[in-house]
């Protein structure tokens, strides 16, 4: 019977053919333990040398590290294995060999590891994260398809700057300027008002020399955008969406949790509703935790963040942020002028800002005017000044990005390795 390595439960005390390769091997004169993978599993394969030919024996004791192989084996149950799975071979098929294999079961450093990022995709660990990688976004579309919100394709050449324009990717498209798409939101404002609540999925490029372990290049977004929904209905979508996600990660990855030694305790705390404080509470939380420097207008660094997240169990939500900190098109507080009506959310563990998001300004004139206060090309947002023009409503949503979530919810230490080839200040390869 051929199957895959996430398949073998079905086939207990059955023999079985799966395509595999060698991730590393243990052996000795009588017993050889093969580790194999699959890209669906990883599994123990034990090769006894009074059971098989040998033949068998020898070829089980001569394979390297990465060879491809056609392998059988009776799938027997092991309650010692995280996995639950062991097969006890039957026959080797060597498909191809490989030779000096260079990522090999000792330590590497780190950028040894990314110039082989083509390879280093292959170990359990980054197994496990990609998979995780793999779960947040089948279960954000999942959230979202069940919430009914449409999902919408922004594009991602674009003539306009929502976040501001210094970190943009400049490129020529024919004869005009074009930047790479920095967040599909104000794509996303014209789809809400067509189609009510909906949601985008894509990269998205910040030419930002920021070197830290949140920062990438490239990185993608999940981008919700809700027509008649204010300030609080936005953090309630955040907060149940972000505890969805989290719920499914720990039902459907828990091997993956496992290989990564992810404290799952952490992450089962985390349900709706999340705590809130505001920007000014911050402040003075900061300075009585003696962040004497910062001040009211300064924008918050990762130590402040965490400094902050270190107070809570839960993701914890910062809002009303001063105005001259966030971009043009957030709402201003009724109450007050000098603050607007947005939210960051907070990571807990030191993971950082993983949602930024606010309502957004509905009144035609106050918007051409803050276009104007942060001078940008009043031609490039015309279209998006239409959008108050003709039956414009209170409008929120935000932009949560997926592998600042990856990190945290994997417990990696470093961004680079939720992606599976990152855009990072000094790499463009592989
Ligand atoms: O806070 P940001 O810049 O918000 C926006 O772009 C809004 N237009 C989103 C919206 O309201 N539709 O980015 C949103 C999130 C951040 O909270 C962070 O998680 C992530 O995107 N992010 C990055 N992730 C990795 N590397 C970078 N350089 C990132 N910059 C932002
Ligand atoms: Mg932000």
């Amino acid at each position: 019977m051929k199957t895959t390595i996430a398949e073998v439960g079905k086939y207990v005390g059955q023999e079985v053919t799966i395509g595999v390769w060698l991730a590393n091997k243990r052996s000795s004169g009588k017993i050889a333990f093969l580790q194999l993978r699959d890209g669906t599993g990883f599994i123990q394969g034990v090769v006894v040398k009074a059971e098989v030919e040998e033949e068998i024996f020898n070829k089980a004791k001569s394979i390297t590290q990465e060879t491809s192989l056609y392998i059988s084996g009776i799938v027997r149950e092991d309650e010692r294995s995280p996995f639950g799975y062991e097969l006890g071979i039957t026959n080797i098929n060597v498909i191809t060999e490989s030779v000096d294999y260079p990522i090999t079961p000792k330590e590497h450093g780190t950028e040894f590891l990314m110039d082989h990022r083509h390879l280093w995709l292959r170990s359990k660990r980054q197994h496990a994260v990609m998979k995780i990688r793999n779960e947040i976004i089948r279960s954000t579309y999942e959230y979202f398809n069940n919430e009914g919100f449409v999902k919408v394709d922004p594009p991602i050449l674009t003539g306009s700057a929502p976040e501001g324009t210094s970190e943009l990717f400049h490129t020529k498209y024919f004869d005009e300027d074009a930047y790479l798409s920095q967040s599909g939101q104000l794509y996303m404002e014209a789809a809400a008002m067509a189609l009510g609540k909906v949601f985008s999925f894509g990269p998205t490029f910040r030419a930002e020399k920021s070197k830290t372990r949140r920062h990438l290049i490239e990185f993608w977004m999940i981008e919700p955008e809700m027509a008649f929904y204010e300030f609080e209905d936005n953090l309630i979508v955040q907060e149940e969406y972000v505890s969805f996600i989290i719920q499914n990660v720990l039902e459907n990855c828990s091997l993956e949790l496992n290989t990564l030694g992810r404290d799952v305790a952490k992450l089962e705390k985390i349900k709706a509703p999340f705590p809130r404080i505001t920007y000014d509470e911050a402040i003075k939380f900061l300075h009585e935790k003696g962040f004497t420097e910062i001040k009211w207008g300064d924008d918050f660094g990762a130590p402040h963040e965490t400094a902050i997240a270190e107070s809570y169990e839960k993701p914890v939500f910062i809002t009303h942020y001063p105005t001259s900190l966030k971009p043009f098109y957030m709402q201003p507080d009724p109450n007050r002028d000098d603050v607007v009506l947005c939210a960051d959310l907070i990571a807990p563990e030191g993971y950082g800002e993983i949602i930024g998001g606010s309502e957004r300004i509905h009144n035609a004139e106050l918007l051409k005017q803050r276009i104007d206060e942060h001078k940008l090309d009043e031609k490039a947002y015309e279209w998006y000044l239409q959008l108050r023009k003709y039956g414009s409503v209170p409008h929120s949503g935000f932009g949560l990005g997926l592998e600042r979530t990856v990190a945290w919810l994997s417990g990696v230490e470093h961004v680079r390795e939720t992606i599976p080839f990152p855009r990072l200040l000094n790499r463009l390869y592989p």
